[in-house]
């Protein structure tokens, strides 16, 4: 049977993709970035997962105005490189896990999520940049992934409930499979930032601290925040911090943190990183949806 063994939560800054591929890690003002990803790639080295359901957001590299998904997934084998403006990172293609992804996306629709499904498509420094951040230099990645691509780009992101119950049905999902394979699930983009406008530039410390520590433990506060306050206190880009949620929620019940690091500022960006296991790996059970509560729903 396959299993969630942790779950890892990344900022993606973009500027970390360039110092990276630059070899610039030890210059003073990315060192303290780096740094923070040191103990994270030696454990990533110890545990080696077999796949990453990799929850991510694509930023207008491939879904623009012309169609905008809320949550797709991908089922290929394999995923280029995105060419973001100034050429593709020079990193390896993305190998897929196309059977496990496929069983995830039946489960999940049959569960009631309708996801969009895509088998061709070259990932954007959403995905590419913490891949860097936690297995480094690599010619191969040494892992499956699994891209789940969130919109956080254009008005209305899903809620923070709906992600969390989306990742509850991942967890579903993945516990039907009956290969026996290690996966994480991680959740990407955040801290605080807004690129744009009078604002730019906002970071919001206590605030980004609050939510890393209400993703340790059992507290479910962090599903019922609003949109807006994400707007108001962390930035317009902050809202990224919903695709987190996903990764909390496919965790269950409580968990229990391994590693954590903050850091700022990283181009207009506060980085968070936290690594996390379930407390106790039971699976979450589906919502209960009764046909008497059905019948009771209101007719528009
Ligand atoms: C930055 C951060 C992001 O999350 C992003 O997608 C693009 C840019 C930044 O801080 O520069
Ligand atoms: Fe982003």
């Amino acid at each position: 049977m396959a299993r969630i063994t942790h779950g890892i939560a990344c900022s993606h800054i973009p500027v970390l993709g360039f110092a990276f591929d630059n070899h610039k890690e030890e210059e003073p003002y990315f060192k303290p970035a780096f740094e923070g990803f040191d103990w994270t790639r030696r454990f990533m080295d110890e545990e080696k997962p077999d796949v990453i359901v990799l929850v991510y957001n694509d930023h207008a590299s491939n879904f623009d105005m012309k169609v905008i998904p809320t949550f797709a997934i991908g089922c290929a084998d394999q995923y280029g490189i995105c060419d973001e403006g100034y050429g593709p990172r020079p990193v390896p293609p993305v190998e897929g896990h196309a059977d496990l992804a496929w069983h995830i996306a039946q489960s999940l629709i049959l569960d009631e999520f309708d996801m969009t499904i895509f088998n061709e498509m070259d990932v954007d420094h959403g995905l590419t940049v913490p891949l860097s951040m936690m297995y480094g230099h690599v010619d191969k990645w040494p892992v499956k992934v699994i891209p789940l691509a969130v919109n956080v780009v254009t008005y209305p992101p899903p809620s923070g409930n709906r992600c969390w119950l989306l990742g509850e049905a991942i967890a579903r999902a993945v516990a039907s499979f009956p290969e026996d394979l290690k996966v994480q699930v991680w959740g990407t983009g955040g801290m605080s930032h807004q690129l744009q406008g009078p604002r730019a530039g906002l970071i919001n410390r206590e605030w980004d601290n609050m939510f890393l520590d209400k993703l340790i433990g059992d507290t479910q506060d962090l599903r019922w925040i609003p949109h807006i306050e994400y707007l108001r206190e962390t930035g317009s880009e902050g809202i990224e911090m919903v695709m987190w949620l996903i990764m909390r929620g496919a965790l269950g019940k409580s968990t229990r943190a391994l590693h954590r690091h903050y850091h700022v500022p990283v181009s207009n960006t506060a980085l968070g990183h936290l690594v996390l296991e379930p407390v106790d790996p039971t699976v979450p059970p589906s919502p209960t949806f009764t046909r008497e509560a059905a019948d009771r729903a209101p007719i528009a």
